[in-house]
């Protein structure tokens, strides 16, 4: 319906048709009380003017009926915003389950892309049509936003912490990536271009394109090189004692805390356990970690993580 109206952006994810069905609803009704209000100050104004011998005014004091009605239908018109926005807020803001992880760092002024197999893009993103994308985000410097329009989808980008946001594109065709978060001079060359492709034409770019290492690969790289296995047995040979918790099976599962409370053991944790080990330590063990903060990037971190993912107890899936 919008495609030849240039005002609005093609539609081209699972979410957008509904983004756009609720934007259209609430213009709608503002329009129409907009409109309504209109007339009617307009009708009164003539209908009821001051005349020469005109009728008395007769006050009102009161009327329940009248009280009720203006009361429970602006309800009931709210909490058609309530209900809709949030029903399709909590949709958009979870990703599904079995989605293809790509990692995003946005810095100035560029974003760096990081997929599961390797391939490694800087403002370009390239994926297959008809696939969940999930994009575990972070900053290395300032706050950036990534903003697919065609998507519906815009996440602000933080230092210091993932933001995650998710899509599913359903059109072939060149999407405009935008950053939407001022963050200094050349905030407005920090665009690029997401390709949905179709599967074998994905498959094509895969092939041609010179991947890197996986970052999983890189992650169990570093977990060595940075000694993280000194402590962490992230094998599936849990013998002998260890100074740290095992990571096998710890992704996504629920963490108990030293001094009660438990944890999710998803990407923000992970991270902070990485560079804050103190700020959560796992009861049963010593405080006893040190930071990685300085020793490791944005990029590294997120290779680690994605390694430690990996590591599942034989049999679970
Ligand atoms: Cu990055 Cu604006």
């Amino acid at each position: 319906m919008w495609q030849d109206f240039p005002l609005f952006p093609p539609s081209a994810s699972t979410t957008s048709g509904s983004i756009d069905a609720l934007y259209g609803y609430l213009v709608a009704v503002t329009a129409f009380f907009s409109l309504l209000i209109l007339v009617l100050v307009v009708t009164f104004a003539v209908r009821y003017r001051r005349r020469a011998n005109g009728p008395k005014v007769v006050q009102i004091e009161g009327s329940l009926r009248l009280e009720l009605l203006w009361t429970v239908i602006p309800f009931l018109i709210a909490m058609s915003f309530f209900v809709w926005g949030a029903s399709l807020y909590v949709r958009v803001s979870r990703a599904p389950l079995n989605a293809t992880d790509v990692y995003v760092v946005g810095k100035q002024w560029m974003w760096k892309l990081q997929h599961a197999t390797g391939h490694r893009e800087i403002n370009d993103l390239h994926v297959p049509v008809g696939r969940t994308i999930r994009l575990t985000m972070t900053s290395e410097d300032v706050i950036h936003s990534f903003f697919v329009p065609a998507f519906r989808m815009k996440r602000d980008v933080l230092p210091g912490g993932y933001s995650q946001a998710w899509f599913e594109a359903t059109e072939v065709g060149e999407y405009h990536l935008f950053c939407a978060e001022y963050c200094g001079t050349n905030h407005s060359r920090m665009i690029g271009t997401v390709f949905v492709m179709e599967h074998e034409d994905y498959e094509r770019w895969l092939g041609g394109a010179t991947a890197g290492e996986a970052p999983e690969v890189a992650g169990r790289a570093l977990f060595e090189s940075m000694r993280c296995d000194t402590c962490h047995k992230a094998g599936t040979d849990p013998s002998g004692p260890a100074r740290g918790p095992s990571l096998v099976g710890l992704f996504g599962s629920e963490v108990a805390l030293q001094g009660g409370g438990r944890a999710v053991a998803d990407e923000g944790y992970l991270r902070e356990s990485i560079l804050e080990p103190m700020a959560k330590v796992v009861a049963g063990f010593e405080p006893v970690m040190p930071t990685y903060a300085g020793q490791l990037g944005e990029e590294q971190i997120l290779q680690i993580i994605a390694y430690i993912k990996t590591l599942k107890a034989e049999g679970a899936r």
